[in-house]
């Protein structure tokens, strides 16, 4: 690891996990523990746990687990350096040097692209303010109805037409300025800024550090600089910090409000952004020169369940529909589509009409409704051949979508507007179906039962995955880096179909369950009388064993295996160890144990008694027969003693009486013991 180990464990213990996944979901304290709605899945009521002391997290819906890294690494979609690392820098704690000096390297480039960056933005947003060469950059800001605030809100910069001011002021290496998109070399060998003559909106990353810019040409009758101005906007090229994929500008801002509505507003311009706050609308993000990708769609999901498009969503590419249907059931979610008028986008209607915006994005509708809506509105209805086209085109609409139930509601629609026979447009609709080529296929994924979900998400998700939205090469789009396959594994929510197959009661039996809830919030009470061999249930008995060879829960947690990791997870988010009294709980687990082993030793007791001919089972059987008789009555004066409740301690003696003899059997049965076969 290329992460000193004790610097993980400061870094997760300096982390207040209520806090960080506090910008996510809003928690609310019970008892000891936080609860709030899910990041990871679609729910109304909270199930969703986070035990602050101890930094571990756990769904009851979703049996989404964790701490803090794999909570970073999740929902910033980034690898387990890059979440410790981003911790760390939240904490205010440094890491030290490891001896991988490829990763250090690799750390130490980021941490200084970060730092060239935060500068760059720095500068350009002070020449904005106040140097002379900007005046005509403020006037324009100004004429678009950007005053101080919103310069400063934004950090809006201006890089001034001269070549290099940027490369002097700075004072860089040339190769940093270059690999973070800053500075070029010309044909003469000098370095020369990238920027020049252009309005600059810095890029953050979610955590708010500055990652890349874009700059916007000024209009023609601003500008200074002669020929050819490029690009209407000049982005910063991927590096190690900037992944287009992965980037929302604007997220950094918005998400305290979209965590507290739960409603995050998709456009797609740096400007759209803008001005969807100056509308009253502050949880607006835009993609950064590329189209919408499913990773920015798996990002926004951790905050919020409800997307709003505001763009024109199928200007976005070739079958749009079915992807987002498909991004909809896959990260549950709910896509809408505001309605903008035509030719307008949220930048201009915000300057314009401010409170349109704003009403177009409440009134915002399902992508199907939206589209069956403008089918309708782009037809003649006004003759019969006119609703018949409507009603044709609008079934085609629909006829994408893969609920049927849906399908079937919106073609109630079509029929009453159209004033068409519904029962005569269900054959067209499924025709439709059946010709198009349109209808998603279903993921095979999906009827797997739990634990093929569990890989299948973790590895080859990414294979899955459709292209981007809009895979028409518009500007710098780049589709050949796909999503992180390391991200952490996330079971899927069970569905009812699939509840049955899986596991009854997902912590196991409960007298193993009981007694590591014990372990977990009272490890000192229940050390010395507790062992391996009490658990029946393998996946407890893993459980206790990550405990007992850790110092900390969340280092158990770490080594264990995942399923391991999930039911402890999940038990350090349980209530109800406060209730449970140590001895009742150490005698009832013993006794779980000890009636599993006697089970055991009478089905080998009748077994021998088939095989062997009655006369040669004497001296054979006879320590069996012996063992199974202590054990019984040890058992049933166990039982009596915890059942009269007058001693209790001398039923714990018994209990512990027993925990000798299973750990002493369980050494006897584990292979090689008994046969020896190996020399
Ligand atoms: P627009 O052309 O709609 O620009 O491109 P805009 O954001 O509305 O800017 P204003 O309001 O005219 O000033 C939308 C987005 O597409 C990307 C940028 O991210 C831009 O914000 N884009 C556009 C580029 O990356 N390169 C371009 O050349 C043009
Ligand atoms: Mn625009």
């Amino acid at each position: 690891m290329a992460i000193a180990d004790e610097d993980v464990a400061q870094v997760r213990a300096a982390t207040d996990l209520a806090a960080l996944i506090g910008e996510h979901t809003a928690l609310k304290r019970v008892g000891r523990r936080y609860v709030g709605l899910c990041p990871f899945h679609a729910e109304r009521s909270p199930s969703f746990s986070v035990n602050a002391e101890e930094g571990l997290y756990y769904c009851f819906g979703c049996q989404a687990s964790g701490d803090a890294i794999s909570f970073v690494r999740a929902t910033e979609g980034c690898d387990f350096v890059e979440a410790v690392e981003r911790l760390a820098g939240r904490a205010g704690i440094t890491l030290r040097e490891t001896n991988d000096p490829a990763a250090a390297r690799e750390r130490g480039r980021r941490q200084e692209l970060l730092a060239v960056m935060e500068a760059a933005a720095n500068l350009y947003h002070e020449h904005l303010l106040s140097h002379p060469a900007a005046a005509a950059a403020r006037q324009y800001l100004r004429s678009r109805g950007y005053d101080g605030e919103v310069v400063r809100q934004f950090k809006i910069g201006f890089a001034a037409p001269s070549g290099d001011m940027l490369v002097r002021a700075l004072r860089r290496p040339s190769a940093l300025l270059r690999e973070a998109g800053l500075a070029y070399e010309s044909t003469q060998g000098a370095v020369r800024d990238s920027y020049r003559e252009r309005i600059i909106f810095p890029i953050y990353d979610a955590s708010g550090r500055a990652i890349a810019l874009g700059g916007r040409v000024l209009p023609e009758a601003a500008r200074k600089l002669r020929g050819d101005p490029g690009p209407k906007y000049r982005n910063s090229p991927e590096s190690p910090i900037y992944k287009k994929r992965r980037t929302l500008y604007g997220l950094n801002w918005a998400k305290g409000d979209i965590v507290r509505t739960g409603e995050v507003v998709i456009c797609e311009g740096y400007t759209d952004v803008i001005g969807l706050f100056r509308a009253g609308v502050p949880r607006a993000v835009a993609t950064c020169g590329t189209s919408l990708t499913e990773d920015h769609v798996r990002l926004l999901g951790r905050f919020a369940k409800r997307i709003v498009l505001a763009f024109d969503a199928d200007g976005a590419g070739q079958n749009a529909a079915a992807r987002l249907y498909e991004w909809e059931r896959r990260h549950e979610l709910e896509l809408r589509v505001a309605r903008l008028p035509p030719g307008s986008d949220p930048a201009e209607l915000a300057g314009r009409d401010p409170a349109a915006l704003a009403v177009a994005i409440r009134d915002a509708r399902p992508y199907l409704g939206f589209a069956v809506e403008r089918a309708l509105d782009a037809a003649d209805l006004s003759t019969p051949e006119g609703r018949a086209r409507a009603a044709a085109s609008a079934l085609a609409v629909i006829a994408e979508h893969p609920n049927e139930l849906v399908r079937d509601e919106y073609l109630l629609v079509v029929a009453d507007r159209t004033r068409q026979d519904p029962d005569r447009l269900r054959p067209l609709l499924e025709r439709q179906r059946a010709n198009g080529t349109n209808a998603p296929a279903p993921p095979s994924h999906r009827a797997r039962p739990e634990a093929g979900a569990r890989s299948a998400e973790a590895g080859t998700r990414s294979a899955e995955e459709p292209p981007p939205l809009g895979d028409d090469g518009r500007y710098d789009d780049d589709s050949d880096e796909h999503g992180d396959p390391s991200a952490p594994a996330r079971r899927r929510p069970a569905r009812r179909d699939q509840r049955a197959v899986g596991r009854l009661d997902p912590e196991g039996p409960r007298p193993g369950r009981n007694a590591l809830l014990l372990a977990v919030h009272r490890p000192a009470e229940v050390a010395e009388l507790l062992d391996a061999a009490c658990f029946v249930d393998l996946r407890q008995r893993a459980a206790f064993e990550a405990l007992g060879s850790a110092s900390h829960l969340a280092e158990a947690i770490a080594s264990a295996t995942p399923e391991t990791g999930e039911l402890l997870s999940r038990l350090a988010n349980s209530d109800g160890a406060d209730e449970l009294d140590v001895g009742g709980t150490v005698v009832q687990l013993v006794r779980s144990a000890a009636e599993a082993a006697l089970r055991g030793l009478m089905a080998e007791l009748r077994e021998q008694q088939r095989a062997e001919p009655a006369v040669e089972l004497g001296d054979r059987l006879g320590p069996l027969i012996e063992t199974t008789t202590w054990l019984t009555s040890s058992l049933k004066k166990m039982n009596e003693l915890s059942a009269a409740e007058s001693d209790a301690a001398a039923a714990l003696a018994e209990a512990e009486r027993l925990v000798a003899w299973l750990i002493h059997n369980e050494a006897q049965q584990s292979p090689g013991a008994g046969q020896r076969v190996e020399a």
